[in-house]
């Protein structure tokens, strides 16, 4: 490889993958680079969908939404904390994102409701399963088929102003060190949910939890980029997952869609305690303060057939299955009168059409249909919410919001979109409306 390219990117996650190939499609010589020995980083685990609005998917399924209310309701989820420059340009260009993914066979014609929207607006592919993994997949043939350079195993450990003022990047690769120099540098490294040390810092309340974040999720793009002096912000703002099966070494993240096709959540006693498609924040909270810090999805076969991932959680041990309501409280050792009379309730109170106890007005079904399941879940550390401060170009700014120059970011290693709530299914979409900003705009320095 030249050590001299036009753009190079940091990291091969969905946020990755899209700079390049977007910055490829402007005519610009790419490469990118890869620390971990595999791509796809945090994005390859995004389990229930990518958020859009106005998508011919939701008005063929007559679902009326808009730029407007995407962003009042990510706004109002996020604690009025979003940046709204970042946050209205999301907004509006989701749609624009699920029409350039096309072009790569990417098609995703199913919704699911994930928690604080109104509408369905977390678009899946047409059999239910993870978006993530899908996403990756297809974005990683395009760039293959694009001839764009991908070395993983590839750590950026420095970057570097050159005289000529171009980015130097030094790479440790297989125990030797090489330099790259480029006129425009993405970082799309992702957060920092698996480094202790960095949770410890900046979110001390966490110390002890669990993640649910790939290794390699350790910040080193935020490091990197004060070498060239970025700004950090929000770097406080850390999300746990309320549903997260933790009972075995490895944590498995139960996705929102769960709740978002019907489940609902009970504590050990075998009562609701939440509106379960709150914002992530008011669930993992209330779920904390039970008694136990714990609790249990309960579901019927209805949902299960609405998530295909249901089916790989049962396989790998993660599902209790019971034919009646009764034998589900034995096997998951939860109290069996109290969980049978909150399920008649519930279901009495969808079929009278009255007001929810827990005021959730989204994906009320009856729970009736068996076999019934049950999967014990905890919160977990999930996302970083604050991270590089971008402005709308994904162009870095210093400490007097001032453009970096040639240096753009992308992505969870990006602060500022979310506020201090990230709603499910935007990070994904953030991935792709952001990544595609980044390559342009890295491109755009280089005319
Ligand atoms: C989930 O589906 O619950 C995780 C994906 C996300 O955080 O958006």
């Amino acid at each position: 490889m030249s050590n001299n390219v036009q753009v190079v990117v940091l990291g091969a996650g969905c946020a990755g993958l899209t700079a390049a190939l977007q910055a490829h499609q402007i005519g610009k010589k790419v490469v990118v680079f890869e620390k971990m020995p595999q791509i796809g980083g945090n994005s390859k685990r995004a389990s229930s969908g990518m958020n859009a609005c106005e998508t011919t998917t939701q008005l063929k399924n007559d679902i009326i939404d808009s730029a407007d209310l995407f962003y009042k309701e990510t706004f109002k989820a996020g604690g009025k904390l979003n940046d709204p420059a970042l946050l209205s340009f999301f907004a509006s260009h989701t749609n624009g994102a699920i029409e350039w993914l096309k072009q790569f066979g990417v098609e995703l014609t199913d919704l699911t409701t994930l928690g604080a929207m109104s509408r369905p607006r977390a678009h899946r592919p047409k059999d239910t399963s993870p978006v993530g993994a899908y996403l990756v997949n297809k974005l990683y043939d395009a760039v293959k088929k694009s001839n764009i350079p991908v070395y993983t195993d590839s750590k950026a450990i420095s970057l570097k102003r050159t005289s000529s003022n171009e980015i130097q990047v030094t790479l440790n690769v297989e125990e030797k060190q090489y330099e790259v120099n480029c006129q425009s540098l993405i970082l799309a490294t992702g957060g920092f949910g698996a480094s202790k040390e960095l949770i410890k810092k900046y979110a001390p309340q966490y110390e002890d939890y669990k993640t649910t974040n790939q290794e390699g999720s350790t910040g080193d793009g935020l490091k990197l980029s004060q070498q060239l002096d970025a700004q950090l912000i929000q770097l406080d703002q850390v999300q746990i997952h309320p549903t997260v099966q933790q009972d075995n070494p490895h944590v498995y993240l139960i996705g929102e869609t769960v709740r978002g096709e019907g489940a609902i959540l009970v504590n050990t006693s075998g009562r609701r305690f939440v509106n379960e498609l709150d914002t992530r924040k008011n669930v993992s909270n209330a779920i904390i303060a039970q008694d136990t810090k714990h609790a249990f999805l309960i579901l019927d076969q209805k949902v299960y057939q609405r998530v295909k991932a249901l089916a790989f959680y049962e396989s790998i041990g993660l599902v209790e299955k019971a034919e009646t309501l009764d034998e589900l409280a034995t096997k998951i050792g939860i109290d069996s009168d109290n969980l049978q009379s909150t399920i008649t309730n519930y279901n009495r109170q969808i079929e009278n059409d009255s007001e929810d106890e827990f005021k959730r007005h989204t994906e009320l079904k009856e729970i009736n249909q068996g076999p019934f399941y049950g999967i014990h879940i905890a919160p977990a550390i999930h996302y970083t919410m604050g991270g590089i401060h971008i402005d709308d170009q994904c162009h870095v700014l210093d400490e007097n919001g001032d453009i970096v120059p040639g240096l753009l970011a992308a992505g969870e290693v990006t602060g500022g979109l979310h506020g201090n709530n990230r709603v499910g299914g935007n990070s994904i979409a953030e991935t792709i409306v952001f990544g595609r900003q980044a390559g342009i705009y890295a491109c755009e320095h280089i005319k």
